[in-house]
């Protein structure tokens, strides 16, 4: 170890799992004199020897790390979330100084982001708890990075995350502060909700076009080419070469078997799925998984009264795929029901539209939480500036975002995305476009709970007058709940007729 105990490094990065050495190796990419620290010394050392041109500077102890460290010290801090963090920061904090600042980088749940800012600065130092998106490679090349917490922090913090974000067409970092407490956080947590719902519609819109017969290969050209155009997204960039992929001869690519699988019957394993197929895909087993986040979101739209429900049918998707023994005995016991004669599906340009309106109602809903969450925790959330970050290194960057981010610029209060004038085209092309693939799936029996849930969200949108009249008046009904009037003014109760045994 060179020059450890001399305060040489520019920051230090504190956790050496993939996404923390990553985003070592990206501050040192950029010129950062990067000190590294793992609780286990053994994996520092390793990213260290691994990338010699670093010039990394490994600590072993938690005092080499801060003596390490220019001051005032800049400390990223990427360890798993929950209590790890709260340990690490309780280790640092007798060693800083005034002015030091610890940044969390990893998923952690925007409440204690909040609450380790306000102990963090009660105990005389800053705190900021940083979004990151992008995975692993997002975090070696360029992540979005969406912190929040205590502004002069980020200043501090702006020429090191700026200089490592992904950056967006127009050359802007995609990195910006987003608030106090956990608005960086938080807005990373609704990112990986709307990630979700994309994914999710992405998902129906290949099985609606496998169960139509269309082989993986013609379903990657259509993506390929929805790829060109306003649909663009590294999500759909991604579907194309998941689409494409082969199944390798020798199928074993390190099995960690720390990550327990849950036991299915081989026979399960396999039923619905297509037999002889070339593609690696069709032998995925149709069970998708979560950590966390996508569920956050869908809480917090239901803590803050925000209809969420493309987003929610993102997430109901995952739980309803985690139950693959109760799906095939489903399948096998449950009637059918008639089905309509396979109506035709709507033609590619249709299929096209539907996507791309069903995706911008997923963002509408999620900017829509953006909003209550800015007016429920005070924060003043720029929602230009969290579509603009979002156009590079994150996961849900897309073409989608600019008309985005110029629907804000006309107007920083919209009360829904959906009303800019901008997206006027998009609605009046997608939303019939919607009915019609709704209209063929459910006729056809196929589920696409995303496609539904969005159609269901716009209809709503437009009610003018909704049937909340007829709940209003059943909860007045039997519980005296009152209800007003459209007529006029007031809080009314009315004595409904009863029956004889109420
Ligand atoms: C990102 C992702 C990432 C997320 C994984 C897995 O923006 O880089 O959102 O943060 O953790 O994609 O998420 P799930 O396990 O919840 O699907």
């Amino acid at each position: 170890m060179t020059n450890k105990q001399t305060a040489i490094a520019d920051i230090a990065v504190l956790g050496m799992a993939v996404m923390g050495k990553n985003l070592a190796l990206n501050m040192a990419d950029h010129g950062f004199r990067t000190a590294i620290y793992n609780r286990t010394a053994s994996k520092a050392h390793e990213a260290a020897a691994e990338n010699p041109e670093q010039n990394l500077i490994v600590c072993e102890t938690l005092e080499e790390l801060i003596a390490s460290l220019k001051t005032p010290r800049r400390l990223f801090l990427m360890v798993k979330s929950g209590p790890p963090v709260d340990t690490l920061i309780a280790d640092l904090l007798p060693l800083l100084e005034p002015g030091d600042l610890i940044m969390d980088g990893g998923n952690s749940f925007f409440k204690d982001s909040q609450r380790r800012s306000e102990e963090v600065a009660a105990a005389g130092f800053r705190f900021l708890g940083v979004g990151v998106s992008g995975g692993e490679s997002g975090a070696r090349f360029g992540p979005a990075i969406m912190p929040g917490g205590d502004k002069t922090a980020y200043e501090l913090a702006a020429p090191v995350l700026e200089a490592i974000a992904a950056k967006a067409p127009d050359g802007a970092a995609c990195c910006a502060w987003m608030g106090e407490g956990g608005a960086g956080h938080y807005v990373k947590m609704v990112h990986n909700g709307i990630e979700y719902a994309d994914m999710e519609l992405i998902a129906e819109l290949y099985y609606i076009l496998h169960t139509g017969g269309l082989d993986n290969e013609a379903i990657a050209a259509i993506f390929e080419e929805w790829n060109q155009g306003e649909l663009s997204s590294y999500l759909s960039e991604i579907t194309v070469r998941i689409l494409r992929e082969e199944d390798p001869a020798d199928p074993s690519i390190d099995l960690d078997s720390s990550l327990k699988e849950d036991p299915i019957a081989l026979e399960l394993r396999s039923s619905g799925a297509p037999t002889g197929s070339k593609y690696l895909l069709d032998k995925v087993l149709d069970i998708s998984r979560q950590k966390g986040t996508g569920k956050w979101t869908n809480e917090e739209g239901l803590e803050l009264g925000v209809d969420l429900s493309i987003l929610t049918a993102g997430l109901n998707a995952r739980y309803m795929s985690m139950d693959k023994g109760l799906r095939v005995r489903a399948e096998a016991e449950l009637p059918q029901g008639a089905l309509t004669e396979a109506s035709s599906l709507p033609d590619k340009a249709s299929l096209a539209q539907a996507f791309l309106a069903a995706r911008l109602l997923a963002y509408a809903q999620g900017f829509s939480l953006y909003r209550a969450a800015a007016k429920a925790y005070h924060w003043n959330l720029d929602y230009r500036t969290i579509a603009a970050t979002f156009r590079g290194g994150c996961i849900i960057r897309s073409a989608l975002l600019s008309p985005i981010m110029e629907a804000y610029a006309a107007d920083s209060d919209l009360p829904n995305l959906l009303l800019a004038p901008a997206f006027r085209a998009t609605l009046e092309a997608g939303i019939p476009a919607l009915r019609s693939l709704l209209a063929s799936t459910i006729a056809t029996g196929l589920p696409v709970p995303a496609y539904a849930a969005a159609l269901s969200y716009y209809d709503q949108l437009r009610a003018a007058r909704s049937s909340a009249n007829m709940i209003s008046a059943q909860r007045d009904y039997f519980g005296a709940h009152t209800f007003q009037r459209t007529d006029r003014e007031g809080i009314y109760h009315h004595e409904w007729p009863q029956t004889d045994e109420e």
